[in-house]
């Protein structure tokens, strides 16, 4: 205690002395008289160069706070160091500071820098004046990654002493002769990305002469553009380079000519990714030094056993890790592949590898991770392995060759804990013992999109911490019982499994995703909830499941998605439900919920995008909060018993005027090689579409509509509700709306489909109508609707019972005539009568075939509709993925 006390009060006499002697030695400047504590005791010509140089700077995250007139000492600001002996700056490092604005030439004043380093500053902007060659103690230079521009002047020749330059910034930097980069002979680190050196033929020579260096970086220089004159290196020696990135360079084979003195024995990773390589050449496989290969996204066709054949020197005894994601490999993975005896990591996906893997691949005595996935290789669903194997991570995603039996030497790798064999054929039982003998303890799980059938005794035992489980898509069956408390992410969507749910009170805390949709699940909701609090995704979609929602769901304020629909939930919405702030998307759909649509909906949940509670029992009025939705792009309250009137403020809905759209949940989850991948989920909902029930999967994200069919509203149509101009289906059927349809209606352009069935509405057909080119489903009938339907494309192309039930109703498509007077106010097309086909153009024509042959023609005849809309860009994706759902479904 008493000690602690003595060096407090030593410190405080310290300070005090210190800030004495500066008070004393405050005006005179560069004093030789230095000694004891203020040797770091800043120069004022240098103090003043530094604030000369922040005063332009954009500092947005206060990073240079302490760089201030008053704070006298600079030798303490951030990123700057002083000689201990002279009290002169010699480092200034704001590398990584998100400095903007421009680069002041003031640092040229401290003559004595030998570290400088202003990198990754995106927008630090400027360029590099000619007189930085005065800082010839520079031993470390960086200037990457920022706006600088212009040409590396030549002057960079006298900063002999440079050990590590980096310029790396994506084309902004021109080098006119690279010549100065050889007087640099001290130089150890280079980094050139994005500089083309396109116009330096003899660069080679140059990185020659740099006897010391060992890590070289060019990549995308335009290395490919070189016409590089063989015969001058011949006679030089090989390059000390160690570690040598030539990725996106255009590289073809031809260029492993002059790659040949780059490559010494001293070689220990190359990285050759994002060029135009067919293979690697023998002088390559005999460096007995190299331990990683990168050769990723190379787009010429390599027979991977020459690869590897060509490797096999005494590379092959040192290699550990082979990259070649995305490449065009072809063929097996052949036995040459037993020489890689230190292959520690081998990554090939998404390749075109065809034949079968080589058994020698599980004997690799060090390899640990394999990724094979997205290929078509073939494996014998019996090998003979040793059960010594390290390996503990394989991926074979979309290695549909991999089934259809369950591949049981995957049982043989008793070290394993990261397993991905989804959607590779497999329709099998899961082998015995499958679910108790990992040992090491699963922590990623994917057996997804499969044929697998089986029970799932356990999902407790055999995993990790924060381990995820992906069973989606296959045929397991019976109740779960066990869990991991630690879990993730679980997903067991789509499988037959039945029993309660009880078993999700058994996970705490960290779950991120649950999705147990699709399955035979039954019983109550248990009110455990609370362990949830970081939950983003809950689906329980189509189960059984009923009772009333518990009050816990309010715990799970982080919870984006929420889906219940096709279950038997009954009962009022718990009000804490309105703690669930963070909600994008609400589907209690096909449910028997009842009371009225809650007030705080709108007030609380303001994030929602999707809002679906049809099919319940929900009474009472559309409550007005519910307009608060700015972001709302499906509203759904049909089948339901509500009353009332349409809210005229639900033209408020701002999303639905303007074209944005629905972005899906962004929530991360593990994926089998250890990376956080950001995983957007946008999940399917069934839609009334053009009077049947359609499943939206990724279209749901484009879709805006408002569907309030089949309850009891009154009144008739807000005009307002025409402001919403964006939307893309409007259903008000089966209601007891009257009045006239607003005159505005025909600015809803973007309307694809329209149904005012099953009311009272009177008057005419608004004419506004036909301007509606995009309107692909229509249906009016059974209202008081009279008078002629207004002339267009479309209007007549609908099967004329589209109108049924509207006896004032005459003209076109109807058989029924209207009365002369009608006939001025639109004249049909001079000299054809009506009813004749000849009399409509040749777009109506298309429509006319399109009303009779049903949903194929329908794309096309949005293609149609393309030719008269301004906007019709969008929806020709929009259909062309309706198009493509429906093949889905
Ligand atoms: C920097 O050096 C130049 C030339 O030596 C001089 O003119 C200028 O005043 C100096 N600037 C500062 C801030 O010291
Ligand atoms: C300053 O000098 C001391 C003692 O001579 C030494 O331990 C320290 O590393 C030096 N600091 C720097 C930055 O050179
Ligand atoms: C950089 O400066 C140049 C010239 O002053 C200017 O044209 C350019 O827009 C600036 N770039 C940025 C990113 O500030
Ligand atoms: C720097 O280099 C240039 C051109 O390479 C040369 O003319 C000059 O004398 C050198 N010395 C200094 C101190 O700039
Ligand atoms: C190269 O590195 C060695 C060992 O670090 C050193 O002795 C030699 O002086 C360096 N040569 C040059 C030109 O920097
Ligand atoms: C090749 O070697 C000879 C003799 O050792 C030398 O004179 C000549 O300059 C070298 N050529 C190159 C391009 O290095
Ligand atoms: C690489 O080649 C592609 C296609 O030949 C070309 O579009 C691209 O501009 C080239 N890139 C470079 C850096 O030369
Ligand atoms: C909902 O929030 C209120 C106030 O923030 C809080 O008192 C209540 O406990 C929460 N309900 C649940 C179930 O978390
Ligand atoms: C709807 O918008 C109008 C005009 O912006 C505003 O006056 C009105 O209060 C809004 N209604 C609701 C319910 O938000």
């Amino acid at each position: 205690m008493n000690l602690c006390v003595f060096i407090i009060i030593s410190i405080l006499l310290l300070l005090t002395t210190t800030t004495a002697s500066q008070l004393v030695a405050g005006g005179e400047e560069g004093g030789d008289d230095r000694n004891g504590a203020n040797m770091n005791k800043c120069l004022e010509k240098e103090r003043l160069a530094l604030l000369l140089f922040k005063a332009p700077l954009y500092d947005r995250r206060g990073i240079l706070a302490s760089w201030r007139a008053d704070n006298h000492d600079c030798c303490k600001w951030r990123g700057v160091t002083c000689s201990n002996q002279t009290g002169h700056v010699t480092g200034l490092d704001i590398s990584h500071f998100d400095l903007g604005g421009e680069i002041s030439h003031t640092f040229l004043n401290l003559t004595c820098l030998n570290h400088l380093d202003l990198s990754y500053n995106s927008l630090l902007n400027g360029t590099i004046p000619r007189s930085i060659g005065s800082l010839t103690r520079l031993r470390h230079l960086g200037l990457s990654d920022n706006s600088f521009y212009g040409t590396i002047p030549p002057e960079f020749g006298n900063l002999t002493n440079l050990q590590y330059l980096n310029l790396g910034s994506v084309g902004r930097y021109r080098v006119e002769n690279i010549e100065w980069l050889s007087h640099l002979s001290h130089l150890e680190w280079l980094r050139m990305d994005g500089i083309s050196l396109a116009k330096q033929n003899y660069w080679v020579d140059v990185i020659l002469s740099l006897r010391n260096l060992s890590y070289l970086s060019l990549e995308g220089c335009e290395l490919s553009k070189i016409i590089y004159p063989y015969s001058l290196f011949l006679n030089s020696s090989f390059s000390s380079v160690e570690s040598l990135y030539l990725g996106d360079n255009n590289l073809t084979s031809s260029m492993y000519r002059w790659l040949l003195p780059l490559t010494s024995n001293k070689l220990r990773f190359l990285y050759l990714s994002s060029n135009m390589l067919d293979g690697i050449p023998k002088y390559l496989g005999n460096l007995c030094s190299l331990e990683t290969l990168y050769f990723n996204n190379n787009s010429a066709v390599v027979k991977f056993p020459d690869f590897l054949n060509n490797l096999s020197g005494c590379t092959s005894h040192t290699l550990q890790l082979l990259y070649a994601i995305g490449s065009q490999f072809t063929e097996s993975v052949s036995d040459e592949i037993q020489k890689f005896s230190s292959l520690k990591s081998l990554d090939l996906s998404h390749n075109h590898l065809n034949g079968s893997i080589s058994e020698k691949l599980w004997e690799l005595p060090r390899l640990q991770t394999l990724d094979v996935s997205f290929n078509n290789l073939r494996v014998p669903s019996t090998y003979h392995l040793s059960s010594l194997s390290y390996l503990h991570f394989i991926d074979m995603r979309s290695c549909k060759l991999l089934g259809p039996r369950f591949p049981k030497w995957i049982q043989t790798f008793k070290r394993l804990t990261r397993l991905d064999i989804s959607n590779a054929g497999i329709s099998d039982t899961t082998p015995l013992g499958f679910w108790d003998m990992w040992p090491y303890q699963l922590d990623y799980l994917n057996l997804s999109s499969n044929n697998i059938n089986g029970k799932v005794p356990d999902l407790l035992s055999n995993f990790a911490k924060y381990s995820a489980i992906d069973l989606s898509s296959n045929n397991f069956y019976g109740p779960i019982t066990n869990v991991s408390s630690t879990l993730l992410s679980l997903n067991l969507s789509k499988n037959n499994f039945s029993g309660g749910i009880a078993f999700i009170c058994q996970i705490f805390d960290g779950l991120l995703f649950l999705d147990l949709s699709d399955n035979s699940f039954i019983g109550q909701l248990p009110d455990c909830l609370w362990h949830f609090k970081r939950l983003k995704v809950l689906n329980l979609r189509h189960n059984n499941l009923f009772g009333r929602l518990p009050p816990s769901v309010g715990s799970m304020t982080e919870l984006e998605v929420l889906y219940l629909s096709k279950n038997n939930f009954y009962g009022e919405l718990p009000l804490s439900l309105k703690n669930c702030t963070s909600l994008k998307s609400l589907n209690l759909g096909a449910n028997k919920f009842s009371g009225n649509v809650p007030l705080w909906i709108g007030e609380n949940l303001s994030g929602l995008y999707v809002l679906i509670l049809k099919s319940n029992n929900f009474f009472g009025t559309i409550p007005l909060q519910l307009c608060q939705l700015s972001n709302l792009q499906i509203l759904d309250l049909s089948m339901n018993n509500l009353h009332g009137i349409i809210p005229s403020c639900l033209g408020n809905l701002t999303s639905m005027v303007q074209q944005e759209f629905l972005q899906g949940v962004e929530f991360y989850k593990t994926s089998v090689n250890y990376s956080y991948e950001i995983e957007t989920y946008v999940d399917h909902a069934i839609i009334q579409w053009q009077g049947d029930e359609r499943e939206f999967f990724s279209t749901l994200k484009l879709l805006k509509s408002i569907d309030l069919s089949s309850n009891d509203l009154t009144g008739n149509i807000p005009y307002e509700i025409t402001n919403l101009y964006d939307l893309i289906a409007l259903n008000l059927s089966k209601n007891k709306l009257s009045g006239e349809i607003p005159s505005t209606i025909g600015e809803m352009n973007n309307l694809l489909t329209l149904d005012l069935s099953r009311n009272s509405f009177s008057g005419r057909i608004p004419s506004s109508m036909s301007h509606m080119s995009l309107l692909n489903y229509l249906d009016l009938s059974f209202n008081n609707l009279s008078g002629r339907i207004p002339f267009s494309t479309q209007l007549q192309s609908f099967n004329p019972s589209r109108y049924d039930g509207n006896t004032g109703l005459c003209g076109l498509p109807l058989p029924k005539n209207c009365p002369v007077d009608e006939k001025s106010k639109v004249p049909p097309p001079a000299g054809k009568s009506e009813g004749d086909e000849e009399d409509i153009d040749e777009v109506q024509r298309w429509f006319y075939i399109g009303g009779g042959m049903g949903f194929a023609t329908g794309f096309w005849i949005a293609c149609g509709a393309l030719l008269l809309n301004r906007h019709g860009r969008h929806f020709f994706c929009f259909f062309y993925f309706l198009f493509y759902d429906s093949f889905k479904d």
